[in-house]
C-alpha cells in the first residue's frame, strides 16, 4: 500500500445519491478481517412504479438486495435463508471463490429448499464491484428481482478520483397494477431474443435523480443486473472516463462518449458532468445492436435525472495516468479451443447450446489446475451473447465482429463476461488456478442460458 498524498476531496451537494442510495447489509460482530451478515430471500410487497404495489423477489424485502460493503481480503460469511416459495441458491458473480461456495446446484451445493439455510463463507481476493443472484431458474428468480451488489474496496487504490455512488441497472416486467408478469412471457419467442421488463430501473427505481455540481467529479459504480436487456448508456454532451470493469481498475483510464455494459458486466466510471445551475439533462437507454431486430423501432428511453445543483468551491484531484499494473498471462504454452455458440430449433422449441450441444447434455470440458487455455468463442448466432465464466478472471485478447472483421484491442483488464458480437468471436486467455471442482460458463442473456448455452469445466487437481 503506498502512501497518498492528502487532496482536497469535493463535497457534492446535499442529498446529491438521495434517490440512488442503497441499504447497506449489517455487519454481525466486529471481528477485524471478517464481514459477516444476514441475507433473506422473500417475496415482499414494495413500491417500484410509483403509485402501484408489486410483490416482487427480494433479498431482505430490498429492490435491489442490500450492499454487501467489505475490503480486499475480508472473509465473508453469509447467512442465508430461503423464504422463497421454491429453491433457490445465490451465486458470488465474479469472485475468485472455492467451487463448493459458488452457488451452482449440483456441483457446488444442493439447492436451498424452502425454509432451508445455507452459509456462504469465502475471502474476497480482488477489490471491485462484484454482485450477487440465484442460479436456480435464473431468468425467472432474476427477472423478478433477486439481484445485489457487492463492493470490494482496496484502501490501497488511488485517492479522491470521486464520490461514489454504486448505481445496479435492470429492468422488470410489470403490468400497469404494479403486477409482475408471467417469467416465460412471449413463450419460444421470449426465449429467442431475451427477454427485456417492461420498466428500466436503476438501483430499483423508475427515473430517479442525481445531483451533480457542474465540473465536480464522480465515481459511478455500474451492474448490469437485468435478465437479458443490454444497456448503451449516453448523456448529452457529457463524455466518461472508464477506469475499471469487472476485475478491478484498468491499467489507465480510456475516454468514452457513451458506455455499454452487457448482462452481468461491469463499469467503473468517471464523470464530470458539464451543464447551468438549474437546469437537467437525462441519462438515456440506447437501444444497442445486439442482433436481428433489436434496435428495430426502439426509441431511446430517459432512465435518470442529472439535475445541476450549486455546490461548494473545490478542486478535484489528478486522475492517475497509472491506475494500475496488470501483467499479460502467459500464453506460449496454452492450449486453444473453440467454443462454438449455437442454436436449434427441436420440436418448435429454441435450444441453445455450446459446439451444438445444450449444457445438460454436454460432458464436462476437462482441465487441469494450472492449465492457461485460450478459448476462441464463436457465435454462430444471429444474436449477441454475454459470455461468462464462473470463478476465473479471463482476458480479452480479441474480438471481432460478423465476417471476422477486427474490432480496436479492447485494454488489458480482467474480466469474467465479455459480450461476443453477433456472427463474430472472442478470443480469450484464462489461467485455472489451483481452485478445483466443477465451473460453470455461459450466456448471461439467462434466458439463452436456460435455453441451453452453458457448459462446465471439471478443473482437475
Ligand atoms: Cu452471474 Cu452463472 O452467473
Ligand atoms: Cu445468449
Amino acid at each position: 500500500m503506498t502512501e497518498q498524498p492528502v487532496k482536497p476531496r469535493p463535497a457534492q451537494a446535499d442529498g446529491w445519491d438521495r434517490d440512488l442510495r442503497l441499504p447497506e447489509a449489517a455487519h454481525i460482530g466486529k471481528t477485524a478481517g471478517i464481514v459477516e451478515i444476514n441475507l433473506e430471500a422473500k417475496i415482499a410487497e414494495i413500491e417500484v412504479v410509483p403509485g402501484t404495489r408489486t410483490r416482487a423477489w427480494t433479498y431482505n424485502g430490498l429492490l435491489p438486495g442490500p450492499l454487501i460493503r467489505a475490503k480486499v481480503g475480508d472473509r465473508l460469511i453469509v447467512n442465508f435463508t430461503n423464504h422463497l416459495p421454491e429453491e433457490t441458491t445465490v451465486h458470488w458473480h465474479g469472485i475468485r471463490l472455492p467451487a463448493a461456495m459458488d452457488g451452482v446446484p449440483v456441483h457446488s451445493q444442493k439447492p436451498v429448499m424452502p425454509n432451508g439455510t445455507f452459509k456462504y463463507e469465502f475471502v474476497l481476493p480482488d477489490a471491485g464491484l462484484f454482485w450477487y443472484h440465484p442460479h436456480v431458474r435464473s431468468a425467472g428468480q432474476v427477472g423478478d428481482g433477486l439481484y445485489g451488489a457487492l463492493m470490494v474496496e482496496d484502501p490501497g487504490e488511488p485517492a479522491g478520483l470521486g464520490d461514489e455512488v454504486v448505481m445496479v441497472l435492470s429492468d422488470m416486467s410489470l403490468d400497469d397494477a404494479g403486477t409482475l408478469l408471467p417469467a416465460d412471457i412471449g413463450g419460444e419467442f421470449g426465449v429467442l431474443f431475451g427477454r427485456e421488463g417492461t420498466y428500466i430501473l436503476v438501483n430499483g427505481k423508475v427515473m430517479p435523480e442525481l445531483r451533480v455540481v457542474p465540473g465536480r467529479r464522480q465515481r459511478w459504480r455500474i451492474v448490469n443486473a437485468a435478465r437479458t436487456r443490454y444497456f448503451r448508456l449516453d448523456i448529452a454532451g457529457q463524455t466518461f472516463q472508464r477506469i475499471g470493469g469487472d476485475g478491478g481498475l484498468l491499467e489507465a483510464p480510456v475516454e468514452q462518449p457513451y458506455l455499454v455494459v452487457t448482462p452481468g458486466e461491469r463499469l467503473d466510471v468517471l464523470i464530470a458532468p458539464r451543464g447551468d445551475v438549474g437546469s437537467s439533462v437525462p441519462m438515456r437507454w440506447v437501444a444497442y445492436d445486439r442482433g436481428f431486430g433489436t434496435t428495430f423501432m426502439r426509441p431511446d428511453v430517459d432512465m435518470m435525472t442529472l439535475k445541476f445543483v450549486d455546490g461548494t468551491a473545490g478542486v478535484d484531484s489528478a486522475v492517475p495516468a497509472k491506475l494500475r499494473t496488470i501483467a499479460p498471462l502467459d500464453i506460449t504454452s496454452a492450449r486453444t479451443q473453440e467454443l462454438r455458440l449455437t442454436r436449434a430449433t427441436v420440436k418448435g422449441r429454441v435450444v441453445m447450446g455450446i459446439n451444438g450441444v445444450p449444457g445438460a447434455m454436454a460432458p464436462p470440458m476437462k482441465i487441469k489446475v494450472g492449465e492457461t487455455q485460450i478459448w476462441n468463442v464463436v457465435n454462430d448466432v444471429e444474436f449477441a451473447h454475454p459470455f461468462h465464466l464462473h470463478g476465473f478472471f479471463f482476458q480479452v485478447l480479441s474480438w471481432a465482429d460478423a465476417g471476422d472483421k477486427l474490432r480496436p484491442p479492447p485494454p488489458l483488464e480482467w474480466k469474467d463476461t465479455a459480450d461476443v458480437p453477433v456472427k463474430g468471436r472472442l478470443t480469450l486467455a484464462v489461467r485455472f488456478e489451483d481452485r478445483p471442482g466443477m465451473w460453470m460458463f455461459h450466456c448471461h442473456i439467462l434466458d439463452h442460458a436456460e435455453a441451453g448455452m452453458m457448459g462446465m469445466v471439471q478443473l482437475d487437481p
